[in-house]
């Protein structure tokens, strides 16, 4: 695992990742990124330029590739369209680079005999009732909910049977929602967080009664790298760490942060089809491969995840406008 080939390695989780082997490994890591809205090459500045190259392109372009698939040990996927919101205004770009984007590297690593992990959600899964005891396993059946969370399905489905009719050298892992450093304010945290420092109010969805279970992305960078090196070919990974919260909580939470009354927000329109809770049981992964998630204290990790985002002001301001004009048109 000494060259990694990481796809939407610009992005949140993906330059996140880069950071962790920088920290943490020997790798030399070249990113593959489109350098879309999501994306900016800032995420990946200040890393050594003799262990990081960029180069911009589509995933869904065999003639970028294959030839760059050729020449590493390994592709960590996590190029993607990535917002649910997104999805529900414009699935075009959705379906084109998870499903298209997907079918390329999986035609690559192929013909070349590379080592592929694959990076999916766990919103495969759909939703799970707010008092249901069960949470969401590897054998959890697929029910997505949203135009993303189906394209992600597809990709999924495209690795599992190309590991199986091809013999592809592929992992998965289904991970749960992320917050930490780089992540575009479009998300619900960034979001929120960057609605208070510009002195307006938090933005919940419907009844703001919806769970997400929160994981900050160095746990997931941590257990991805342990998958790679521990992790059973043709095998999935659920990714979790128990971090299950109300929107409602959550919120709350990043108001008392900033010293704010605790029903400061709004509630704005409702995200169609929104689904209403998802909560991971990663057993597998914990005994398995032996991993355990660092950041166990969620409102710990959000506290320093609101200071990055009051010193890197310069990086998410010049977005701040259009993603409220965006979100301001639709009434939420
Ligand atoms: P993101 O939108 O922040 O980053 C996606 C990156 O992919 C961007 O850098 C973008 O430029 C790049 N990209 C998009 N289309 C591309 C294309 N056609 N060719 C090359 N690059 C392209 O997303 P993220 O939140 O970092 O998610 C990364 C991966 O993790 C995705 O596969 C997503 O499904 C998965 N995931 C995300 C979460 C979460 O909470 N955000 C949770 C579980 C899994
Ligand atoms: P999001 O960050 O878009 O992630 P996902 O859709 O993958 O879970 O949203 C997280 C939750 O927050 C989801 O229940 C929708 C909700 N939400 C709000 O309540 N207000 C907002 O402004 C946004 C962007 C999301």
């Amino acid at each position: 695992m000494d060259r990694l080939l990481v796809t939407g390695g610009a992005g949140f989780i993906g330059s996140n990742f880069v950071h962790y082997l920088m920290a943490h490994t020997d790798a030399r890591v070249t990113v593959l990124d489109k350098l879309t809205y999501a994306s900016t090459k800032e995420s990946l500045e200040g890393l050594p330029e003799d262990r990081v190259k960029l180069v911009v392109g589509d995933i869904a372009d065999a003639a970028v590739v294959d030839p760059l698939v050729a020449e590493h040990d390994a592709v960590v996927h996590y190029a993607a369209e990535s917002h649910n919101d997104n999805s529900l205004h414009d699935p075009s770009p959705f379906i084109q680079t998870n499903i298209m984007g997907t079918f390329v590297i999986l035609e690559a690593v192929r013909k070349h005999g590379v080592r592929l992990h694959h990076i999916s959600t766990d919103e495969v899964y759909g939703d799970l009732e707010l008092d249901d005891p069960k949470r969401f396993t590897e054998d959890t059946p697929y029910n997505p909910s949203s135009p993303y969370s189906a394209s992600k399905a597809g990709s999924d489905h495209l690795v599992r049977a190309w590991v199986r009719s091809f013999g592809v050298q592929a992992t998965v892992s289904n991970c749960s929602n992320n917050y930490g450093p780089w992540q575009h304010i479009e998300k619900f945290i960034p979001r929120q967080i960057t609605e208070v420092i510009d002195g307006r109010r938090p933005k919940l969805y419907g009844s703001g009664e919806n769970v997400r279970d929160w994981i900050h992305a160095d746990d997931h960078s941590s257990a991805v790298w342990t998958i790679l090196n521990k992790g059973a070919i043709g095998e999935t990974y659920l990714i979790g760490a128990d971090g299950e919260r109300s929107n409602l909580e959550v919120v709350q939470q990043i108001l008392k942060h900033f010293g704010r009354p605790e029903d400061d927000f709004d509630h704005v329109n409702d995200r169609a089809g929104h689904d209403l809770r998802y909560a991971i049981e990663s057993g597998k992964l914990r005994s398995e491969l032996g991993w355990e998630p660092k950041f166990q204290d969620f409102e710990d990790g959000l506290g320093r995840t609101i200071e990055w985002y009051q010193e890197h002001q310069d990086w998410w301001r010049p977005a701040k406008d259009a993603t409220e004009a965006a979100y301001a048109a639709k009434g939420q």
